[in-house]
């Protein structure tokens, strides 16, 4: 079969396979990033009088059964035989059962692995047991919070290879036009085009390799959390097959496979005129966005529980700008300066490649800080999370990154496009023509700007290997109330909670018709709870009547603070139910944050800006899309 046979028939193959990944992806959206612990029965430092049978950890997101656990150790340091079970029916919800324990003090290591981006957290909880327990003599247990570095060089490599990719298709069918130029420049052109597709089959290759790399890594990474002596083989498959990150790796390895098979640089591809046809292009394009949107559903956007579509979206616009700018970049230094850095009209090739990249990279860098600064807003809890966050931190370098980025691609695009610098050339008083930097400098500035590129990438590695600064230094309102009151039909309904802080608390609700004689008997008043900052399910529970209209229940419903939505519902016989939704606050406890620029939440203010820019965009390109049709007639 000829490989341009061979080249069809798998492009429909391809088609076909490209279709039930997309569909695949679609059905297991839903996901989540590090799972925090909320909070745990017996609460940490506990003094308990008598022995618990159970212990209860609830945390920020569902894990998985398979790779979370916990470890329970005595104050000798003797570890205790106990059973631990990821809760049926919630999986937030870790269950400790634990054996008959005497007075004294006890530490259990908890490790806990999200389900949603593969990363695992630690903490420890020391209680005690008995009057005379002394939580200073609890055994010390070691817990590895810390950002994990052959994570971050991972990531860093995947970034690298699949924005490289982007920017080498992105180049070699957007960009290089040999034909729009003189015969030599034309054959320069087109080398380089062949040149950048036999390296984006190797980034293709490179890729599926880093993904089994991914897996050996993952695979240790939770051996050597969770206590238990399976094997890393068993481990990796039991991560491939079980878990969901395992599914989207095997939908990513598909895709990049499917690439690798359309970019292999078979000899008739590379006599072939164009480097690549139109068809060809298309679905080199669906490949790689669909590459992008896997890439996206495991980040931290797919964790957020409202937009999370928009969030996700907005992550994958952000790694398609990122690959046509940086990967842009890349491929023209690696493809195409190469080829022209020795020839004599080494500017005019210069020209051919840079000069319309220009466009291409000047909206990209739009589109990547518009992207960027949303999620920034969802990611980063306030300007205060910002800069008090090693997260906002580690993300305020990439941005000073990336301006660096931009200044050289300015400088660069000075020297190509000397109009560009005819207004500082008149302020300074220079000649028609003068460029800031000689024309000389050029290959090492663009080499330059591609690597300030790649540092960003390993920024990004950094950022999406930490834990977020999301719901950080936000001002949860320390006066908030403790009891409100709203008419809802006939019925006035108060509720008041005490003491209105995170953990335990007591509900009090006064619910009395203004009707007299009453319309009818109330049968129950169920109190739902629903936390706003993260998706944690929702708990109901009745409240027992104490006296006529007073109703009283006690709980941890309200177990971390906040914003929350608490339902009072009053159900009467015989009429509809009477609901009263009370948005409330439990206030922070412990010291306060001093404010340092502000810890007011700013997502609604970085959302509106990438909106603007965002539109902005999209009106220039269509203007200029515009102009080109009509220069065209
Ligand atoms: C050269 C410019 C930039 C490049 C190459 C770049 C690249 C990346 C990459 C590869 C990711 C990872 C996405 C994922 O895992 O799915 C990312 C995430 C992110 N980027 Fe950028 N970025 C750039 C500029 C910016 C700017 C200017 C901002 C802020 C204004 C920004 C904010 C973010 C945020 C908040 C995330 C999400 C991180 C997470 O998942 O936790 N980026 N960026």
């Amino acid at each position: 079969m000829g490989v341009m046979r061979f080249h069809e028939k798998f492009n429909r193959t391809g088609w076909s396979i490209l279709l039930t990944v997309l569909i695949g992806l679609v059905a297991v959206h839903r996901a989540s990033a590090h799972a925090y612990l909320l909070h745990s029965e017996p609460a940490a430092n506990a003094i308990l009088d008598t022995a618990p049978e159970t212990m209860r950890l609830w945390f920020s997101e569902i894990i998985s059964s398979e790779f979370s656990g916990a470890m329970l150790l005595d104050a000798d340091g003797q570890s205790l035989d106990i059973t631990v079970t990821v809760d049926p029916n919630d999986h937030t919800l870790l269950v400790v059962n634990l054996p008959e324990l005497p007075d004294g003090v006890y530490s259990l290591r908890w490790a806990a692995h999200s389900e949603a981006d593969g990363h695992s957290t630690q903490g420890l909880i020391v209680f005690g047991i008995g009057e005379g327990a002394d939580l200073g003599t609890a055994t010390a247990v070691a817990t590895d919070t810390a950002v994990s570095w052959p994570e971050v060089v991972l990531r860093w490599f995947t970034y690298t290879l699949i924005l490289g990719l982007v920017g080498m298709v992105a180049v070699t069918t957007l960009v290089l036009k040999p034909a729009n130029f003189s015969d030599n420049v034309a054959a320069v052109l087109r080398a380089a085009q062949k040149r950048i597709l036999r390296i984006a089959w190797r980034l293709s290759l490179a890729s599926l390799l880093v993904g089994v790399i991914w897996v050996g890594w993952q695979a240790y990474a939770l051996a050597s959390s969770v206590s238990g002596n399976i094997s890393l083989l068993a481990t990796a498959w039991q991560w491939l097959s079980q878990t969901r990150l395992g599914l989207f790796w095997w939908a990513r390895q598909m895709v990049l496979l499917v690439l690798a098979a359309s970019l292999w640089p078979g000899e008739r591809q590379m006599e072939r005129e164009t480097a690549v046809s139109p068809t060809q292009r298309i679905f080199l394009f669906v490949l790689l966005l669909t590459l992008l949107v896997v890439q996206s559903l495991t980040s931290h956007a797919a964790a957020l529980t409202s937009q999370t579509t928009l969030a996700v979206t907005m992550n994958t616009l952000h790694l398609v700008a990122a690959g046509l700018w940086v990967g842009g970049l890349l491929a023209l230094v690696v493809g195409l300066l190469p080829l022209v850095r020795q020839k004599d009209d080494f500017t005019a090739l210069v020209q051919a490649g840079w000069g319309p990249f220009g466009r291409l990279a000047a909206f990209s860098v739009v589109l990547v800080l518009a992207t960027g600064i949303y999620s920034t807003g969802r990611e980063v809890g306030s300007a205060d999370a910002m800069i008090s966050t090693f997260y906002g931190q580690t993300l305020m370098v990439k941005i000073g990154l990336m301006l660096t980025v931009g200044l050289f691609g300015a400088l660069n695009s000075s020297i190509l496009h000397p109009r560009l610098s005819a207004p500082l050339a008149h302020l300074l008083h220079k000649l028609q023509g003068w460029t800031p930097i000689s024309a000389r400098r050029l290959p090492r500035l663009i080499v330059a700007e591609v690597i300030v590129g790649l540092l960003v990438l390993l920024l990004a590695g950094l950022v999406t290997a930490a834990p977020t600064a999301r719901g950080v230094a936000i001002a949860a309102n320390r006066n908030a109330p403790s009891s409100l009151s709203q008419r809802v039909d006939d019925m006035v309904i108060g509720l008041s909670v005490n003491p209105n802080q995170a953990g335990q608390n007591i509900f009090t609700v006064r619910a009395a018709s203004t009707r007299r004689p009453t319309p009818a008997k109330v049968l129950r008043i169920i109190l739902r709870f629903t936390y706003l900052g993260q998706d944690l399910g929702m708990a109901s529970v009745d409240a027992a009547e104490i006296e006529p209209d007073l109703y009283l229940i006690g709980g941890s419903q309200l177990n971390v603070a906040g914003n929350w939505q608490i339902d009072v519902v009053v159900r009467r016989q015989g009429l509809e139910d009477s609901i009263a939704s009370f948005e409330w606050t439990v206030p922070e406890t412990g010291p306060q944050q001093p404010v340092i620029i502000s810890n007011r939440p700013w997502e609604p203010l970085l959302t509106a800006l990438a909106m603007v820019l965002l539109l902005l965009l999209g009106g220039t390109a269509v203007i200029s899309i515009i102009k080109a049709k009509n220069s065209h007639l």
